[in-house]
């Protein structure tokens, strides 16, 4: 397929983008690099370009006939959304309109939404089926929550085909050395504890006291790369008639943050200082998805699901990463 990747330039994008172009599919990239590198996009055709400016979408869809667009490009740090609401409503939300407005004028079959957990917010139940009512409890989860809504809404009126993941915590790299995170600023846990790791910063444990087994967040870790196979299973799935589908993706297993950090910790042999200060803000104590329609809808089998392969990734990426920036 001709396929458009919007935030391919990214994290989990980059990822994406190198296992679309292992499955032989044609790649185009638009990114405005605010957090993506060149040196990512390892395949396909870069376009620098911006969601915001409707004239340069409207160019590179008129220039190419996708087949099917993927949608990574956006702002995913929670406490930011809380200070600067509007950042991502404006990038999040109108952003996906803007491109959405594309993807029905030139009539673009399939699409890929990138959303996330956070669109639960604080749910009784610890273990998430699909089905729970949306509820965020902070803007990043509404901004995607609407964004989702407009996908579905948009195809439920056209003939868009698309599928919805729900993205849980996302860490760890290719295993090749070839890309992982860099984006500037994390705050991401493991890879703020990698960064601990190679002396760039410290860290602290936000809430000692949630009802878990030693009083920390648990969270349902994932490989980047079983989220890429995700995405290009969805892509296989849409082609062969497979209808439109709302899909969680996690292993369905918990961890908590002392336990990753101790993890963290032991593969690297550092011992690193952590603080204990309080809860942050709009934390839930458990979250870990149920996983069960994304393994059936698509054949979906996690090939990393290991907390120690997902920081050993992480922790490879990160020394690689420090020497390239120095460079
Ligand atoms: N944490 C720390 N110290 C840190 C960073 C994180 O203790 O320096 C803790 C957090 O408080 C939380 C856990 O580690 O308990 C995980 O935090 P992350 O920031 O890594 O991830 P979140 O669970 O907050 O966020 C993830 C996704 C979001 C998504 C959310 C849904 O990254 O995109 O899950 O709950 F919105």
């Amino acid at each position: 397929m001709k396929v458009l990747v919007t935030g391919g330039a990214g994290y989990i994008g980059s990822h994406v983008v190198r296992q679309l172009a292992e499955a032989g599919h044609d790649i185009v990239v638009f990114d405005n690099l605010s957090t993506g590198y060149r040196w990512a996009v390892t395949a396909g055709e870069l376009v620098i370009g911006d969601l915001a400016n409707e004239a340069e979408i409207d160019q590179v869809f008129s220039s190419h006939r996708f087949d099917a667009v993927l949608h990574f490009a956006a702002n995913i740090v929670v406490p930011e959304s809380v200070t600067n609401p509007l950042k991502y409503y404006g990038n999040n939300t109108r952003n996906t309109l803007n491109l959405l407005k594309a993807v029905d004028k030139y009539k673009v079959p399939y699409m890929v939404f990138s959303s996330t957990a956070a669109v639960y917010g604080m749910p009784e139940q610890t273990v998430l089926t699909e089905d729970l009512p949306l509820a965020p409890i902070n803007p990043y989860g509404a901004s995607k929550m609407m964004s989702e809504r407009m996908v579905t809404d948009l195809a439920a009126a056209s003939g868009l085909n698309y599928v919805v993941l729900r993205y849980f915590n996302v860490a760890g790299a290719n295993p090749d050395g070839l890309l992982g995170q860099a984006t500037p600023e994390a705050t991401h846990l493991i890879k703020v504890a990698c960064e601990c790791v190679t002396g760039q910063r410290g860290m602290s444990i936000f809430g000692t006291d949630y009802d878990t087994s030693d009083g920390t967040c648990v969270r349902d870790y994932i490989h980047v790369e079983d989220l890429a196979s995700a995405h290009v299973m969805a892509l296989d799935y849409m082609a062969n008639g497979g209808e439109s589908k709302v899909m969680n993706c996690g292993y369905g297993r918990g961890f908590t943050v002392s336990e990753v950090i101790d993890v963290v910790r032991r593969q690297s042999g550092v011992d690193f200082p952590v603080t204990k200060v309080g809860r942050r803000a709009g934390d839930p104590a458990a979250l870990m998805a149920d996983n069960a329609l994304i393994k059936k809808t698509l054949g979906w089998q996690p090939a990393y699901d290991d907390l120690e392969t997902i920081v050993g990734t992480a922790l490879a990426w990160e020394a690689i990463w420090q020497k390239k920036k120095a460079a």
